[in-house]
């Protein structure tokens, strides 16, 4: 009996022998026996080599998708977002600083006074900055750690004319430089600390962590969010080639990014290959690289080095590189062929565009793909960037291609991605817009429930098992008709069923 995994290759064999290419519409996953209930399955994943997702959701690097707002209510949701590069460097590099300093895992650069300075100066300074906290690492004239100031040393001192090193506690718990959020955790809830100052070799004030935001972050609400190993949302950020991807990077990385994606229309092309290369010679960060349709093309990324593949040339909604240029192949081959040959490297694939239902997003998964990157399923919602539009009475947002006219003339970035200059422009995309969709919150949770439903009919507990179990059937178009509702007038629309536009 041949392996799961041997039959799924044997299905696309037999498909690619006869010189066809399968998307989401030709084919369904085969449900299997299951023993596990949807609110069981672990759907955590990755998005590169070393950067995890607490659900399998990338949004897109577009300017009608992803900006601060998005990725920070996407990584509250688990997954990652992908900051466009329609934005200059430095205003790229402040929205992947308002997502990292969204919630305070780590306080990087925390407020410390010295020691011969008065309780009453510290109280009138925390009263003018209007800060809300009360810790405060009391250092000496060389910066070196002498003690620490807390909410209980202020409420019972006396005398406020009194210097801070009187009244601060003098043995103070501290942690090394690089301790994590759940080390910090463990040793403050031990201590019974409210903070936790990260001392460094020389005696210096290195970090500080703060016991209700550590919690937070790991035992409350928050425990669903995607966060760094200090405790910060995770985000991702588009880059260019040569110049454009090395002045990224050096406003990028001080903000401690977390992944960078080149993000290109040909991902298979030497700017990219040596991008890459020069890319993970200089810098220690994920670099993802696309987009990519051919296995081929995944084999010579992943040899010069690449922690992630992007997949999809010409699946998206707003694409029209497929009839301008008459090249790509459908998704679901896509993805499988270039999983298939970043299995030996052990690198996370991301399929990125066409996307049209949470089912896709089971396709997806079953064909080889550890996430999907989203553009449209994303587009419309409370958190993406654009204004409202009304049309017919019904509430619309602009959705665009970053290859659209009005992409690639307003901005420098959606023109690399497509390898065009300033004039005479040659466009691979279209503008348009999408019904408003509300929260992104509400329809990543019926994505997320759909693609646990998905995996409950497989029998897959998390996504590494439904990459190795699913089984595809072809259908036809009688099929895919049936699939759908049929024979029916709709009376209500289900939050996550819209007829297509
Ligand atoms: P969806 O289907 O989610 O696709 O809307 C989003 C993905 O489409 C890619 N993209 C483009 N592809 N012309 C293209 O051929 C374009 O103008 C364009 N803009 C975006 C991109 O990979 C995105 O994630």
């Amino acid at each position: 009996m041949p392996s799961l995994i041997a039959r799924r290759d044997q299905f696309f064999k037999n498909i690619n022998d006869q010189g066809i290419a399968l998307t989401y519409d030709d084919v369904r996953l085969t449900t299997g026996h299951s023993e596990v209930l949807p609110d069981d399955i672990d759907v955590e994943s990755k998005f590169s080599r070393n950067v995890g997702l607490r659900i399998p959701i990338a949004s897109a690097a577009m300017d009608t998708v992803t900006e601060a707002e998005m990725a920070i209510e996407i990584a509250k949701l688990g997954g990652i977002g992908v900051i466009h590069k329609n934005f200059s460097p430095h205003d790229q590099a402040s929205q992947v600083a308002k997502v990292k300093f969204h919630l305070n895992g780590l306080i990087g650069k925390p407020i410390c006074f010295n020691q011969n300075v008065s309780i009453e100066e510290i109280l009138n300074t925390r009263k003018q900055k209007g800060y809300a906290f009360h810790s405060f690492p009391i250092v000496d004239d060389e910066h070196r750690l002498v003690g620490i100031l807390t909410e209980n040393d202020f409420t019972f001192c006396e005398n406020l004319a009194l210097k801070a090193k009187q009244v601060m506690t003098k043995n103070v718990i501290t942690a090394k430089p690089g301790a994590s959020l759940r080390e910090a955790y463990d040793v403050m809830k031990d201590n019974k600390k409210k903070s936790l100052p990260l001392r460094d070799k020389s005696g210096k004030v290195a970090g500080l962590y703060t016991f209700s935001d550590v919690k937070r972050i790991l035992v409350g609400d928050s425990k669903t969010f995607n966060v760094d190993k200090t405790g910060r949302l995770r985000v991702a950020a588009a880059i260019g080639v040569y110049d454009d991807a090395f002045a990224r990077l050096e406003k990028l990385i001080p903000e401690q990014v977390d992944v960078v994606v080149i993000d290109t229309a040909h991902g298979d092309s030497k700017g990219v290959l040596e991008t890459l290369k020069m890319v993970k010679k200089k810098y220690d960060v994920d670099v993802i690289a696309g987009n990519i349709s051919e296995a081929e093309s995944a084999e010579r990324l992943l040899k010069a080095g690449a922690d992630g593949l992007k997949v999809g040339q010409g699946p998206g909604s707003i694409c029209t590189t497929r009839i301008i240029a008459g090249i790509g192949k459908p998704q679901v081959s896509a993805v499988y062929e270039c999983a298939k040959a970043a299995r030996r490297y052990k690198v996370p694939v991301c399929a990125d565009g066409g996307l049209k239902y949470s089912g896709d997003i089971s396709i997806a998964i079953g064909a080889g793909a550890h996430s999907v990157m989203m553009g449209n399923m994303l587009a419309g919602t409370k958190e993406s960037p654009g204004d409202f539009r009304f049309h017919q009475g019904v509430q619309y947002k602009v959705y665009r291609g970053m290859g659209s006219l009005g992409a690639m003339e307003s901005s420098k970035g959606s023109r690399e991605r497509y390898n065009q200059g300033k004039n005479d422009l040659i466009p691979e995309g279209m503008e348009g817009m999408v019904p408003y969709k509300g929260p992104v919150k509400e329809v990543i949770h019926q994505y997320v429930g759909g693609l646990r439903r998905g995996m409950g009919y497989v029998g897959a507990r998390s996504i590494e098992h439904l990459r190795e179990i699913a089984q595809f059937i072809r259908i036809t178009e009688a099929g895919k008709a049936e699939s759908h509702p049929h024979d029916i007038v709709i009376t209500r629309e289900a939050p996550n069923y819209q007829e297509k536009i």
